[in-house]
């Protein structure tokens, strides 16, 4: 892996640990002010976002890339998908057609 790719892969890794912390933040926010699917969409994308960086950044770790074919994203909630789009998105229930291809 290029020195270049890797030291992007941890930026934004270490950005996007933030966002992992700062989504539960709000998530704890929205569950004090009684909105709890609000907090539970909050927990989902946190967790949704973790997962996604933490694969990659293993996997970089070793000197090995993705094996996926696309991503797909949701565009109401963010809520990523490997190689297909779910029949409806598990977080907000977006329908698969509205999956936005990377
Ligand atoms: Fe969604």
């Amino acid at each position: 892996m290029r020195a270049m790719t890797k030291q992007f892969l941890e930026e934004a890794f270490t950005g996007e640990s933030k966002a992992h912390v700062k989504y539960m933040i709000f998530a704890e926010v929205a569950e004090k002010e009684g909105k709890k699917n609000i907090a539970k969409l909050f927990r989902a994308i946190a967790f949704a976002d973790s997962k996604l960086y933490s694969e990659a950044k293993k996997l970089a770790d070793q000197g090995k890339d993705l094996e996926i074919e696309s991503v797909y994203i949701c565009p109401v909630c963010g809520y990523s998908a490997l190689n297909s789009a779910p029949d409806l998105c598990p977080v907000c229930r977006t329908k698969k057609e509205a999956f936005i291809k990377f």
